[in-house]
């Protein structure tokens, strides 16, 4: 049986311009395969994965044997994180731009899959990525235009992270313009879903 992880990093609680287009997906997905399970994960609003700070980094780091229950809980949540990365072959991100970048949460959400050892390693021939075999899309959606300009710093930074760890197929669907006026919105969302729809087919 497939299943499908659905990462949303909207602050809005599953209501965001990103969160929607990714239902969107989902539910056409969800027709053409009925036997999918769906698995979702708010990184940002109902269930938010707190930011990276030296403990946390310290917990994974340590030797397991000598970790504290502390820092073992912590180790437990980021691996929780993972195996549900790992039980998914299709992974649905809900992507909006927060001041230019990809909303901090989901940055943090980052930060507890990348371990090494557990999600990449590093060889003699440089690092190589532990979560392979993924089919990716990213539902990126902005109040500006940016796609295929050098402001658009998210697509080669989540593309690059992905790949750090394994993920390749990344398909990326762009939902822009939302805050330039209702027909720059309505177009923009019009195009977005006419790619949603051949993707999910
Ligand atoms: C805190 C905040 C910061 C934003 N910064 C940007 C930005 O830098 N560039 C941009 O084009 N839109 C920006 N926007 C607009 C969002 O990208 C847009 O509303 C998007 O649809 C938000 O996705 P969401 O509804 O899923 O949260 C910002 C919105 C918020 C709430």
């Amino acid at each position: 049986m497939t299943t499908l992880l659905q990462i949303n990093a909207s602050i809005h609680n599953g209501k965001g311009q990103s969160s929607q287009l990714a239902n969107q997906f989902v539910a056409a997905y969800q027709e053409s395969h009925p036997a999918a399970r769906i698995v979702v994960r708010d990184v940002a609003a109902a269930e938010p994965v707190p930011h990276l700070n030296g403990e946390r980094f310290g917990a994974f780091i340590a030797k397991p044997g000598d970790r504290s229950a502390e820092q073992q809980a912590i180790v437990a949540y980021s691996d929780s994180l993972i195996e549900e990365l790992k039980s998914a072959s299709i992974i649905v991100i809900g992507l909006p731009m927060y001041n230019f970048g990809v909303p901090s949460q989901l940055k943090a959400y980052f930060d507890h899959i990348a371990r090494a050892g557990v999600t990449f390693a590093y060889t003699e021939q440089g690092p190589k990525g532990l979560i392979t075999g993924k089919k990716v899309f990213v539902f990126a959606t902005r109040g500006g235009v940016y796609a295929g300009t050098p402001l658009d710093t998210q697509t080669s930074y989540v593309r690059d992270f992905l790949r750090f760890l394994g993920m390749t197929d990344v398909e990326f669907v762009y939902a822009e313009g939302l805050h330039l006026g209702p027909q720059t919105k309505e177009a923009g969302l019009a195009r977005a879903g006419l790619e949603i729809t051949r993707l999910a087919a």
